[in-house]
């Protein structure tokens, strides 16, 4: 059975990732209207990946015999100063959901809820790689700075990766 504290926390979570899958969405949109395929595509993949995680979630809860609640999303942003800014949104937002999975996977802890930390290693794991695209992808644009030829390679070089997946 699941602990009431534990239930609505995964179910805030659920919103969280599916805040981020709306926003990696209008990221998307905002990369498409500037005929950035590239970008556009590496976000759209994004945004599935967040729907996937707010799935995670939602069939762990009812595994466990908790309830899933889905709450409201707010409209997210869809202007954008440069393609930098874009991704520094992107890390801010990747680095709130590491400490939002670190909060949950310690209130697991303090509950002894042992199966909600083994789903949440997957997460805490694939954090670390969130992470990590976000800081090479502002590293890069940073070095591009206004140069276009390099942002359009940037561009390609994103696009390809989500089409490896
Ligand atoms: Fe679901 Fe980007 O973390």
């Amino acid at each position: 059975m699941l602990d009431p504290e534990i239930e609505a926390a995964l179910n805030d979570q659920i919103n969280f990732e599916q805040t981020a899958a709306q926003e990696y969405l209008a990221m998307a949109a905002h990369f498409e209207r500037r005929n950035l395929k590239g970008f556009a595509a590496f976000m759209k993949a994004q945004s599935f990946e967040e729907r996937d995680h707010a799935m995670r979630l939602f069939d762990h809860v009812f595994s466990r015999g908790g309830c899933v609640k889905l709450g409201s999303i707010i409209e997210p942003q869809s202007e954008f100063a440069s393609p930098k800014a874009v991704f520094d949104a992107a890390y801010s937002r990747e680095q709130a959901n590491t400490r939002a999975i670190h909060d949950l996977y310690g209130l697991a802890d303090d509950k002894n809820d042992y199966p909600t930390q083994t789903m949440l290693q997957w997460f805490i794991t694939e954090q670390v790689e969130e992470e990590e695209w976000c800081q090479e992808a502002v590293t890069l644009l940073e070095m591009a700075g206004d140069n276009k030829s390099a942002l359009l390679m940037l561009d390609r070089r994103y696009g390809e990766q989500a089409e490896k997946g």
